[in-house]
């Protein structure tokens, strides 16, 4: 997959995994990596999806739908490349904090969703859930972040707190920032992150 890595000062910080939103790209999230953790190093990844020539990490048939078939096999794909990226760069696999925003979001949450130890923690800025009528893996040691906008019309309030009880039933520890916004990324929920982050990995 295409990417960016950037070694960090300290080797022994999370690797900051950051996921771009639709018609983003690899560095879009780069300023966030910066303010919630300057120290860390950063893998920034590229969908592999074109949508109307925009980037995306999985197919979907409509706004909202995800093409389910397409999600399993990307999210799959984005496993194995970390996998992959911890031989090449000598990190360690367990030690990832991913970051994602919107459709980048989704496809870190359904890592969550399929694989027990992809993720130690995770930064979710308006996720949605991304099956349903699954049962999750054991996400007991993993963290969770998740900013939602009351009024956000694609990722609703409703499905976020679906989202959050999902991830607590199988284990995890989830937080959530609620914003008085609708879809946007806001520096006030980038804030509350690092926040949340220095409380458990600094
Ligand atoms: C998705 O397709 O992942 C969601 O609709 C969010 C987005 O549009 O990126």
């Amino acid at each position: 997959m295409q990417h960016i890595f950037k070694e960090g000062t300290d080797k022994n910080k999370p690797v900051l995994l950051l996921l771009h939103g639709t018609g983003g790209n690899e560095n879009d999230l780069l300023p966030l990596a910066e303010i919630v953790d300057p120290t860390a190093s950063v893998l920034s990844v590229r969908g592999n999806i074109l949508e109307n020539g925009m980037p995306r990490f999985f197919k979907r048939l409509a706004e909202g739908v995800f093409d389910i078939e397409d999600l399993i096999f990307r999210t799959n794909e984005l496993n194995q490349f970390l996998d992959d990226a911890a031989k090449q760069y000598g990190f360690n696999r367990n030690n990832i904090v991913a970051i994602g925003y919107s459709n980048g979001a989704n496809i870190a949450a359904s890592l969550l969703f399929h694989y027990a130890d992809a993720l130690k923690g995770t930064i979710l800025h308006h996720p949605m859930v991304p099956r349903r009528g699954i049962e999750l893996p054991n996400l007991d040691s993993t963290n969770v972040f998740i900013a939602a906008g009351i009024n956000d019309p694609l990722c609703t309030a409703q499905e976020s707190e679906e989202l959050k009880a999902l991830l607590e039933g199988a284990g995890a520890s989830v937080e959530i920032q609620w914003e008085n916004r609708g879809h946007q990324l806001t520096m006030s929920e980038v804030q509350a992150a690092k926040a949340w982050y220095d409380s458990k990995f600094n």
